[in-house]
């Protein structure tokens, strides 16, 4: 089975990836590359930041290799967190401290829409291919659901009723913002 290293050390993450690519792929993770540090993430978008991390794992150990990044973008908030999503309320915030400010600041507000987007970024053979996903929604008013991580327990995604902590986890992977982008990643790999 052919070998891919991603990226990330998101341990959330890591057991999504995997459970959408586990027929095809071994993913490996950085922990098994023997890699524990952070890698640095100073882009302004999410392209930049993607690409920044997977450059950086191919540069030092010459593998196969992708990398995510992922933001909420809120409409009546400008887009934000956006880019800023890991550290909305500073530096060493927690999850929990970040969807506190997220509902925080949309209180009162009517305009509850948002959307989730990622992109992947995968170096293959040397050379660089983008995937992006996008999932549109609204963020409730109270956190709803035990599962997933993040903002899950806020974010409602259109068409449904159950927020993506509400919901199976492969329900979350199916039509979530790293699920789609995650899919078109498979395809560009199965069509090798
Ligand atoms: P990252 O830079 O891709 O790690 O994502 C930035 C932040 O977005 C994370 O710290 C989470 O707070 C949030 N995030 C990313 N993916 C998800 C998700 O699938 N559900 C909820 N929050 C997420």
């Amino acid at each position: 089975m052919r070998k891919i290293v991603f990226a990330t050390n998101n341990q959330h993450k890591l057991s999504e990836v995997r459970n959408i690519l586990s027929d095809d792929f071994e993913i490996i993770s950085l922990k098994e590359l023997g890699f524990n540090d952070d890698i640095p993430e100073t882009g302004v978008t999410l392209a930049e930041n993607a690409s920044q991390k997977s450059q950086f794992i191919f540069e030092k150990f010459q593998v196969d290799c992708f990398s995510d990044d992922t933001g909420l973008e809120v409409e009546a908030l400008n887009g934000a967190p956006g880019v800023y999503s890991a550290r909305y309320a500073g530096e060493k915030a927690t999850y929990e401290d970040n969807v506190n400010k997220l509902l925080f600041e949309m209180k009162g507000q009517t305009n509850r829409k948002a959307a989730f987007k990622t992109v992947i970024s995968l170096i293959l053979d040397g050379k660089e291919y983008l995937f992006e996903g996008k999932v549109e929604g609204k963020i409730v008013p109270v956190k709803r659901g035990a599962g997933g991580f993040g903002y899950d327990p806020v974010f409602l995604p259109a068409g449904f009723d159950k927020t993506f902590s509400e919901m199976p986890p492969e329900l979350k992977n199916k039509i979530s913002h790293r699920g789609k982008a995650t899919a078109k990643l498979v395809d560009f790999l199965q069509a090798l």
